[in-house]
């Protein structure tokens, strides 16, 4: 039986992250899979979250599942970290969520919701977007179109071409949207076009999904997150799939959650029990170690503070890099690299053929994405030079 399966090509990031970590070559520069890292090179533990940690390790007494909703202090962190302490529907009561591994095991639950609700429901996806939505989403069984998001001669948002395109998405369809610092290309929506598309979902009634991986690495926590929040005090009903791999570092620990903000809290509590019932098909139980960290960091003001202060510099620096990246390729290229600094969080497409991706990774140990998708945290002071003189190179 199992003879009769092939072998399937690697994963798109993850297969030249593992490229990478295999190259001999002493100047390699990894830009591909989605880490914070710092000027060494790095993948750093929060301050906030070692001590939360140590905490935790201390008073820890027991490693019996978690409830199936997951942890009590996170889930309610989370939901104010999101949505704000102060939102409407937090105080209605009309909002429930579930702890689930990490971004992606939110998505797959509130695609489980959205297909127990309606099965021929159409995701929307930007083009591009994110390469695991499709599979992800897909393998519940839902169906995709995709609207005009990024374009590539102007290095910014199709705005007109999202909306025109949007138009044809109807009740029951769900339009999956990414809350801040899009992923792969960085362009983010301005809050007046988050208003357009909150107009247009009273209008057309679709539902909006959110992605909301990097809360705090674009503008800030309360910056990135104007335009969901516009959405939630507009509409019935928002999903978003919420993680804490990047704004608190916990990648590995998987740690995220299924939100969902729903018309009524009747509503609410039948959703809980229809997420519930998900997660127990899909993975049964939630893990606890990172959750329970990130519950500690969001429920303690001393903790808070510190990991606010953290994340403040991560998104600095990230937008300091973004600046002198800019100025880099433009001393060596030549060009318009403006783009850079204006996109947000850790991507950019610096505009390359694939071709010319495989190059760069082939002769200069450079690895992006083959649709020139960097990792803006990958930057150093260490090798910014040397990307920038490879880039040149490939031109
Ligand atoms: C990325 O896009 O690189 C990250 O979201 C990590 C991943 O799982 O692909």
């Amino acid at each position: 039986m199992l003879q009769a399966l092939q072998q399937l090509p690697p994963d798109p990031i993850l297969g030249l992250s593992a490229a990478c970590r295999a190259d001999p070559n002493p100047h390699k520069v990894d830009l591909t899979i989605g880490i914070y890292m710092d000027e060494q090179g790095l993948c750093p533990v929060f301050d906030a979250v070692q001590i939360a940690q140590r905490a935790l390790i201390e008073e820890e007494t027991s490693k019996a599942y978690l409830a199936a909703a997951g942890d009590e202090s996170f889930n309610t962190g989370l939901q104010r970290l999101v949505l704000g302490a102060d939102s409407a529907a937090l105080l209605e009561g009309r909002v429930t969520s579930i702890q689930t591994p990490g971004g992606c095991g939110a998505l797959r639950i509130g695609a489980e919701i959205v297909h127990a609700a309606a099965p021929n429901a159409k995701v929307w996806v930007s083009d591009p977007t994110w390469p695991v939505h499709i599979p992800l989403l897909g393998s519940v069984g839902l169906e995709f179109h995709s609207y005009r998001y990024y374009d590539a001669a102007s290095h910014g948002v199709n705005f007109d071409g999202m909306v025109e395109d949007l138009k044809n998405a109807v009740a029951g369809d769900v339009v999956l949207l990414h809350g801040c610092c899009h992923n792969p290309c960085g362009a983010d929506l301005t809050l007046a076009q988050w208003e357009v598309i909150a107009e247009l979902a009273e209008k057309q009634g679709f539902t909006p999904f959110i992605d909301f991986a990097y809360q705090g690495l674009g503008d800030g926590l309360e910056e990135d997150a104007a335009g969901l929040r516009l959405l939630v005090s507009r509409l019935p009903e928002v999903i978003v799939a919420a993680s804490c791999s990047k704004n608190l570092g916990l990648y590995r620990e998987r740690v995220g959650a299924a939100i969902f903000v729903c018309n009524d809290a009747a509503s609410a509590r039948a959703i809980l029990s229809q997420a519930q019932s998900a997660a127990r098909r899909v993975y049964s139980m939630p893990p606890a170690h990172g959750a329970l960290l990130a519950g500690r960091v969001l429920s303690d003001d001393r903790l808070g503070g510190i990991w606010r202060t953290e994340l403040v510099a991560m998104c600095q620096r990230i937008n300091g890099l973004r600046s002198e990246l800019r100025a880099a390729l433009e001393a060596r290229c030549g060009g318009d690299y403006a783009f850079i600094e204006r996109e947000k969080g850790m991507f950019s497409f610096l505009g390359l053929s694939a071709a010319q991706a495989v190059r760069l990774r082939e002769e200069h140990s450079v690895y992006m994405l083959d649709s020139s998708r960097i990792n803006v945290a990958g930057v150093n002071a260490g090798n910014i030079d040397y990307i920038a003189e490879s880039v040149a190179k490939v031109l």
